[in-house]
């Protein structure tokens, strides 16, 4: 028998993708739960041909349940994932509850696999923030061949990040600018249709925004803690895909050849750099795939050895879902779980 993986969040943008992502790859589960708030109850969400009746959490007994993709928020979080671990289900969490406890691994595949064991202590694995995600697949094969010492990275995220809303927020928003209607500002502090805002989630005392701060903690967590990271991180109105410009300096030489090639063989990365108009990638072209797209790999001359390059890939896939799926795979594929109705 295969495993019974439950979605919570299924109804959100991450949760949804987690719920296609599973179908697309044909997980090895013999059932799949979506579960949601309680408004969401009986709504129906589609998991390959089939449509799912979604469940509420709080009336969910998780006992049978192998792996639970969290895709709900902190604050739910924070209080159910200790209690579905606890039931026996491996929690996989989205949100940034977990991220910084000692006790929970912080997984990107394709960088720190092995890490993956550590869930044993709490039964939680953290997925890293969406712009984390893609920069650390895109740093890891530079960082093993000349040994990073400071990244700069400004983001462009997309609206998506920020949940279902968000995406509402910016359709509304455009409709209005050309129907001459009244834009509303919800769930962004200023406008995002036109326009783009400097500010992604809290401020902290030092003036950095928690976005910022998330990218700092989360490389040196997941990659190397003599890693230093200085970000801005910048919403923008597009609607996925998230794209960064990177500056990164070197311990040891390492030419833009050298790069691509490097780059080229990277599990998760595509190299697309041509110099010429559209030889490169851009959100709109990244949004449904699963790869970090590396384009304008150049030479940065005003550093020793430093290398400025463009990276993009889709925030929900990449930085979210696909991540979590992958994470679940590693579980399985390195047989540290096994299937509860198979035990029974
Ligand atoms: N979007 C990204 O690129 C991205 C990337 C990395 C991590 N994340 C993280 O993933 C999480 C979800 O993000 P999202 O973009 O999918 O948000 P979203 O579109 O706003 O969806 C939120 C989901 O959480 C569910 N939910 C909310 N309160 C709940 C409760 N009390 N009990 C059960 N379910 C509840 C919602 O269900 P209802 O529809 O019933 O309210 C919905 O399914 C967040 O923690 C976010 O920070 C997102």
């Amino acid at each position: 028998m295969g495993f019974k993986v439950a979605v919570v969040g299924a109804t959100g943008n991450v949760g949804r993708e987690m719920l296609d992502i599973l179908a697309e790859r044909t997980f090895p589960a013999d059932e799949v739960v979506a579960i949601a708030s309680r408004k969401s109850q009986g709504v129906e969400v589609t998991f390959g041909e089939k449509t799912l009746k979604v469940k509420a959490l709080e009336h969910y007994d998780f006992s049978d349940v192998d792996i639970c993709l969290m895709s709900a928020g902190s604050a739910v979080s924070k209080e159910w994932s200790p209690k579905i671990a606890a039931q026996g289900a491996v929690v996989i969490d989205n949100s940034s509850c977990w991220r910084y406890d000692a006790d929970v691994p912080l997984i990107v595949p394709e960088v720190n696999a092995d890490a993956v064991v550590g869930f044993r202590k709490r039964g939680i694995i953290a997925n890293p923030n969406c712009s984390t995600a893609q920069l650390v697949v895109a740093l890891k094969p530079l960082h093993d061949k000349a040994r990073i010492k400071r990244v700069v990275v400004a983001t462009y995220q997309s609206v998506s990040g920020a949940g279902k809303d968000a995406m509402d927020e910016l359709f509304e928003q455009t409709k209005a600018v050309y129907t001459l209607g009244e834009i509303e500002t919800k769930k962004f502090p200023k406008r995002i249709a036109f326009n783009l805002i400097p500010h992604i989630d809290v401020f902290m005392e030092d003036g950095y925004t928690k976005e910022e701060w998330k990218m700092v903690a989360e490389i040196k967590k997941i990659l190397d803690p003599k890693i230093k990271l200085t970000a801005t991180c910048v919403r923008v109105p597009v609607f996925i895909g998230h794209s960064e410009a990177v500056n990164v300096e070197f311990e040891e030489p390492i030419t833009v050849d050298e790069a691509h090639d490097i780059l080229r063989k990277a599990p998760g990365c595509l190299v697309i750099d041509k110099h010429e108009p559209g030889g490169y990638i851009t959100p709109y072209e990244c949004a449904g795939e699963d790869a970090t797209y590396i384009s304008r790999v150049r030479e940065d001359s005003t550093v020793e050895n430093g290398l400025t390059f463009w990276c993009v890939s889709d925030n929900l896939r990449k930085g979210a879902a696909l991540n979590a799926v992958q994470i679940a795979e590693c579980l399985i594929n390195r047989k540290l779980i096994s299937a509860k109705r198979k035990a029974a």
